[in-house]
């Protein structure tokens, strides 16, 4: 075993060695068999992907709309005095069911004397085009998420310095009488290696046990799927 190789001279390698290799290179530079590439096609991205409207445009604005005329909301609520408490079936904004898990009083956000208004914990006016000063009433948290850019949406520049950035309203996503945010159809995920098929609309459920909209989705069930998200 040890120290048993040959000390002479190398061996004359054959030739066949040198005609193998040859034809090796040959091969590899004719290439006659194509490559296939076990990725697939990149998904094609729809353009309402990457459509940046939101999901409501609220009028911003105390106005109330029938089907001739627009009144100010304070039109008729000045000659209407208001009695103290909103737990009643109304004859008038029937339209509205609010569904705001226990949040349940109109007047824990509109203001009782100005309905132009919204109303602040000590009771002053928070003017209507400012909504996101009612959420913050009891959404703290959220409402500084927003507020540092970590919820909700910004459009326009990063850098202020460059151009406008716009923070997009509580209500332009959240309906206020009925906030659960609806199901969005997911946009199609990438075509990596090996990934396959992605069944995503087979997972209905959201694991935020702190939500209401887990019961409320039930209630729409179907409702939502087929809503084009943005
Ligand atoms: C065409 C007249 C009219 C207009 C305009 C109007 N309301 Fe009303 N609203 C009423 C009437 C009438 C009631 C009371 C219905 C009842 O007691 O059954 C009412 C009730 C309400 C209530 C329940 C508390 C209360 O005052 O009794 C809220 C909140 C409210 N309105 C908000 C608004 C807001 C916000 C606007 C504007 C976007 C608006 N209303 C515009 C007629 C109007
Ligand atoms: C969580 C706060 C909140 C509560 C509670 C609430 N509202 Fe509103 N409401 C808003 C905000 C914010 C707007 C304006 C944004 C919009 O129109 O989407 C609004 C808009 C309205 C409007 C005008 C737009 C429309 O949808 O016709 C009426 C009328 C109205 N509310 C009536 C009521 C009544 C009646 C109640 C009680 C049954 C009530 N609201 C409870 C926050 C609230
Ligand atoms: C008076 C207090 C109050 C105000 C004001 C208020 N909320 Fe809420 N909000 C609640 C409560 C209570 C819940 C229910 C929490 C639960 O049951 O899980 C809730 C739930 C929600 C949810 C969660 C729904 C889900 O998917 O489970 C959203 C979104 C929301 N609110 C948005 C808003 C927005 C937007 C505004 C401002 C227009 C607002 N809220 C103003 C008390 C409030
Ligand atoms: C660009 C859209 C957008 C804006 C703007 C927005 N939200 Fe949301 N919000 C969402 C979405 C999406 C969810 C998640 C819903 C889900 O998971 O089903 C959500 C979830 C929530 C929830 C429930 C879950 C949680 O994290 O507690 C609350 C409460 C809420 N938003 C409040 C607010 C408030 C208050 C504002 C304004 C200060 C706001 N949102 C602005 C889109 C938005």
């Amino acid at each position: 075993m040890s120290g048993g190789g040959e000390s002479g001279g190398q061996k004359p390698q054959p030739l066949w060695v040198a005609g193998v290799l040859l034809a090796t290179a040959a091969f590899l530079v004719l290439g006659p068999l194509a490559f296939r590439s076990p990725v697939g096609e990149p998904a094609a991205v729809a353009d309402w992907v990457t459509d940046t409207t939101p999901v409501r445009s609220p009028a911003m604005a105390p106005l109330f709309k029938t089907r001739v005329y627009t009144f100010k909301c304070s039109e008729c609520h000045k000659v209407l005095p208001s009695p103290p408490e909103t737990l009643r079936t109304l004859t008038q904004h029937t339209d509205i069911k609010l569904q705001h898990g226990i949040n349940t009083r109109c007047f824990n956000c509109h203001h009782p004397k100005n309905r132009d208004a919204f109303i602040d914990d000590l009771g002053d006016e928070i003017p209507w085009d400012q909504p996101q000063l009612v959420c913050a009433k009891c959404h703290g948290p959220v409402y500084r998420d927003w507020q540092h850019g970590s919820h909700g949406r910004s459009n326009g520049y990063w850098d202020a310095e460059q151009g406008e950035q716009t923070r997009r309203k509580c209500i332009e996503c959240h309906d206020p009488h009925h906030p659960p945010f609806q199901r969005m159809q997911p946009a199609p995920g990438p075509s990596t290696l090996r990934m396959g098929p992605q069944d995503v609309a087979s997972d209905d459920h959201s694991h935020n046990p702190l939500m209401i909209s887990q019961q409320s989705n039930d209630d729409r069930a179907g409702n939502g799927e087929s809503e084009g998200g943005h």
